[in-house]
């Protein structure tokens, strides 16, 4: 048992120091998510960090086509899993870090990641390119933005 804790831990520090670690987002916080996606459902929707996934797969439920971006392995291939499992088919998987992926393509961005990536991914998503697009965190805000509309901990964000 004590091995698991100092593993646990272990991954905990290392995860803290690479980025972010896994922590899931609850049925509240997804719930919010989905109440701010937009009507469209032709826009295309990123989840930045998907972890296992649970709320890349409940936005591909509501109809969106869905990347989900998860650096970690294990995660990913839970989503794999996941996506064969439950047939979904409007989910695409990828295991890499979203920052070399070309986010210009999507419309709508959704998070749930420290202050030091939303601060990177402000640079890159609030381009006079990307006017209309949105922004969906869980928890952590854009300190140079005010959001358009706050749910618990949920904050919604449109390029102006
Ligand atoms: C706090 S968890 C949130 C998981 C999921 N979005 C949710 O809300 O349930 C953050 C996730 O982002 C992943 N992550 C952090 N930085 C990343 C990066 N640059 N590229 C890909 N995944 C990343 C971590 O591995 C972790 O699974």
């Amino acid at each position: 048992m004590l091995v698991i804790y100092l593993l646990l831990g272990f991954y905990f520090v290392w995860a803290m120091i690479k980025g972010v670690p896994f922590y899931p987002s609850n049925k509240k916080a997804i719930d919010s998510i989905l109440k701010f996606l937009p009507q469209d459902k032709s826009k295309k929707v990123i989840e930045l960090g998907a972890g296992d996934g649970r709320i890349a797969f409940a936005i591909a439920r509501a109809g969106y086509q869905v990347t989900a971006i998860e650096y970690n392995s294990f995660l990913s291939l839970i989503m794999r899993c996941m996506k064969v499992i439950y047939r979904i088919k409007n989910v695409e998987i990828k295991n890499k870090n979203f920052f070399s992926e070309d986010l210009s393509q999507y419309d709508v961005y959704v998070g749930y990641l420290f202050p030091k990536s939303m601060e990177r991914l402000d640079k890159i998503i609030f381009t006079q390119a990307n006017k209309g697009k949105i922004v969906i965190s869980n928890t952590f805000t854009l300190k140079q933005h005010q959001p358009k509309a706050v749910d618990g901990k949920i904050y919604l964000y449109e390029v102006e």
